[in-house]
């Protein structure tokens, strides 16, 4: 099966594409998919994960690292770079089972030889400090090979610069770069060893940076390795020079191939908890795989500081922040293989509570109301003028920061399907418990009590249908916070009999405001749209259904500028039904036990030709909707547009002028969501496991590992049959009820077939 990208040739028109489809990273670090020789102007960059900075007043965004890869290669003072001489061929790959990439350049001289440039690299994933690569040169003529290579200290920065005080140097054979960040003086520091063999070495005075001069032979291969280390005073301990120079003399001292080796380990085990096998269909299987590995190499398996951003660790877009993509579009995939990063995420938010106390404060309102794009503090990285209109460059006024009210609740549903799913409630006593309800508070100040219709609403709010702003009773947010009150409410259940010493500890803050009593009675007359009675479709807000109806082609055919913003004051879309992305069928998709397949198909049907899709977030879920309803072929075009998002990099690139490139964790999350819990209809309830399988037609069946409850379990789901098989390891056994059957206990050990309602007999 196969488990490379690859490209063939070299097209200058697919360098930032390639950065994005060609990433690797660990967590700590992302480090895009350029070429050795590149710099700031292809966008070379290793992002950091969790340090932030704001230059001037400029957007906050991640600080990228000086990138100590960095490595130009001449031959006879001919600069072998794709950037300045044609190559003969060129090759770059990423295997991403291992999390290695690779290119293999040949480049003609002008006396007629050829020279081979190769070059293999990963950011460690057994060690996150560590980026290393092995390159290796060779000619076909004896001729002079020039390497330059270091730490390349011109940082690509969006709204830098982010790095001051800058000092390159060496100590011994160690070169050293290192800086501070210009908002809150957090030191970052890269060091490099680099073993060569053979020829003559010189470090560039007051550079990071070593030139060698080799007199290269005829059919010799030269080869040798690089060792590179970052750190920040984010990650405690010794200075961060120190711990650089440290880890990579330890890095060196142990050795590339030792280093590999190692690396590659810890790949194989996090592939054994999470890859998802799919007989019949090597297509989506490839790029399920990938999207797979597009989250593993962006979580934070190591820290509960940092979440994942929207863009991944792919550079510095929508600011590094943190959006709902996190708990809505990605969660499932770690609550499923790896429960104690899914912990991490949500410890995130807990860690942000008092950034999203101080945005509810700051608009009046109690509790916490969480930031739309969260970075280190929660503050709200979100500006109130995020996009910019084309037509006149002036900035747009957005409804994102202020009115996407729905954040809070996607937070309080991120924590409640953490502790659900794993029954590790000690995340409530951890801080998850004081999220949940000042979460509760926010939305209790925020809603309207409408005397007339003795029901509490939800006003003046943006669903996730980003072009209708500031609009009433989105069906969503009503849905959302409504589950969120309830949360509130058993949360409170849950600690008064398993924690009531906590529970009095963590609960004495809210005595004097409006808590638990007020939350119940909100809750009695809460408000959320229902299923028209004729046509079963629930409108996505109020009045929705008085906007034009225009077809999506009709409306692209409105468009006067390939960039324009559809939503806005202006936007094309806003007096229109066509809506951005899923919005009441993700509603559906959250509370499937809620609606009869009647009502999800009717709203499938009546949504989806209005559904613009302009968010990565959109297709999936209607894969997944799709799938639900026993429709798993009409879903199937939706999957594979989600799980192939970062290959063909088929995506918007910009809004306004804003450049919304990069790398698509919520599209990677999705492509998951579709294929397990979508089309292998698994579905677990915290106590039992539903499984109804929904396969596409050209899958035979959907293999895959998972963790419930601390057992490791895996599944092949088919059409007639589904297959589970509990670790010997594990210490209970769990009920498993196939297409509604009878539940059916799994002990460790035990392996159990159970035929499905299709199977045929
Ligand atoms: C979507 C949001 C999403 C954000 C970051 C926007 O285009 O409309 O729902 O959170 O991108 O991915």
């Amino acid at each position: 099966m196969n488990w490379t990208v690859r490209e063939e040739s070299f097209d200058k028109n697919q360098i930032t594409t390639n950065g994005n489809k060609y990433m690797t990273g660990n967590g700590y670090m992302g480090y895009r998919g350029t070429l050795e020789e590149f710099g700031k102007e292809q966008l070379s960059a290793v992002t950091l994960a969790g340090l932030y900075d704001r230059a001037g007043e400029k957007w906050r965004e991640p600080v990228n690292a000086p990138n100590g890869l960095f490595t130009v290669i001449s031959c006879n003072g001919q600069p072998l770079s794709v950037l300045d001489t044609e190559p003969v061929s060129h090759i770059q790959e990423l295997d991403f089972r291992s999390a290695i990439h690779r290119r293999e350049t040949v480049y003609r001289t002008p006396e007629g030889g050829t020279v081979t440039v190769t070059a293999e690299r990963f950011a460690s994933m057994d060690n996150l400090h560590l980026l290393l690569s092995k390159l290796t040169v060779s000619s076909t003529i004896d001729c002079r090979i020039d390497i330059e290579t270091g730490i390349d200290g011109e940082v690509w920065d969006i709204n830098g610069p982010h790095l001051f005080e800058k000092k390159e140097y060496a100590e011994g054979d160690v070169l050293i770069s290192s800086a501070v960040s210009g908002e809150l003086n957090v030191p970052v520091a890269v060091a490099e060893i680099a073993d060569f063999g053979f020829g003559e070495q010189q470090i560039v005075d007051g550079l990071a940076i070593r030139k060698l001069l080799l007199d290269a032979k005829a059919g010799e291969t030269y080869e040798w390795h690089k060792y590179v280390s970052v750190y920040t005073g984010l990650d405690g301990g010794k200075a961060p020079v120190d711990n650089a120079v440290e880890a990579v003399q330890a890095a060196a001292k142990l050795g590339y191939d030792e280093l590999l080796a190692a690396h590659r380990k810890r790949w194989e085990d996090r592939w054994v908890g999470s890859d998802v096998i799919i007989e019949g269909d090597d297509e989506a299987q490839m790029a399920l795989r990938y999207s797979i590995y597009q989250l593993l190499i962006i979580a934070p398996t190591e820290s509960e500081k940092v979440s994942i951003p929207a863009r991944g660790l792919s550079g510095q877009v929508y600011k590094g922040a943190v959006f709902w993509d996190t708990e809505m579009f990605m969660l499932p995939f770690f609550l499923h293989s790896d429960p104690s990063t899914a912990r991490n995420l949500m410890m995130y938010r807990i860690h942000t509570l008092d950034g999203a106390r101080r945005k509810a404060a700051e608009y009046g309102f109690l509790g916490a109301f969480y930031a739309w794009e969260s970075q280190d503090t929660g503050d709200d990285a979100c500006t109130l003028f995020n996009v910019n209109d084309v037509f006149t460059g002036r900035p747009m006024r957005t409804y994102f920061r202020d009115k996407q009210v729905h954040i809070s609740a996607d937070v309080v549903h991120g924590i409640w399907q953490y502790v659900q799913f794993t029954g590790d409630d000690s995340l409530l006593v951890d801080g998850g418990a004081e999220v949940i309800w000042e979460c509760a508070r926010f939305f209790y100040s925020y809603a309207f009590y409408n005397p007339v219709k003795k029901r509490y609403e939800i006003l003046d709010v943006t669903g996730p249908d980003e072009y209708h702003e500031r609009v009433n009773n989105n069906a969503f947010t009503n849905a959302l916070v409504k589950e969120s009150l309830e949360i509130s409410l058993r949360t409170a259940e849950l600690l008064k009999e398993k924690y009531p010493a906590e529970f009095e500890k963590l609960t004495a803050q809210f005595t004097d405001g409006p808590f638990l009593t007020e939350i119940g009675s909100m809750l009695e007359s809460f408000y959320v749209p229902q299923p028209d009675e004729e046509t079963l479709v629930i409108e996505q807000f109020d009045r929705y259904h008085t906007l034009e109806e225009v077809t999506l082609a009709d409306l692209k055919s409105r468009v006067l500028n390939k960039n324009e913003y559809w939503g806005g004051g202006n936007g094309l879309a806003t007096t229109t039904k066509i809506l951005k992305q899923a919005d009441v069928v993700l509603m559906m998709n959250l509370f499937k036990h809620s609606f009869s397949k009647e009502v999800k198909k009717a709203n499938w049907e009546f949504y989806e030709p209005r559904t613009e899709h302009g968010s990565s977030l959109s297709p999936c879920i209607y894969a997944l909707v799709a799938a639900d309803i026993g429709s798993p072929d009409w879903g199937y075009p939706y999957f594979m547009r989600t799980a192939t998002v970062d290959l063909t990099g088929e995506s918007k690139q910009y809004v306004g002028d804003l450049y919304i490139g990069g790398t698509h964790p919520a599209a990677n999350g999705g492509a998951w969501m579709a294929a397990v819990l979508g089309f292998a209809g698994v579905h677990f309830d915290g106590d039992t496991v539903h499984i109804k399988p929904s396969l596409p037609q050209k899958w035979e069946a959907v293999e895959l590992p998972v963790v419930l409850r601390g057992g490791t379990y895996t599944l092949r789901i088919s059409r007639g049959e589904v297959t589970i098989t509990a670790a010997a390891g594990n210490s209970s056994a769990l009920n498993f009820v196939v297409d509604g059957a009878e539940p059916q206990l799994c002990q460790p050990g035990v392996q159990l077939k159970l035929q499905t309602a299709g199977a045929t007999v």
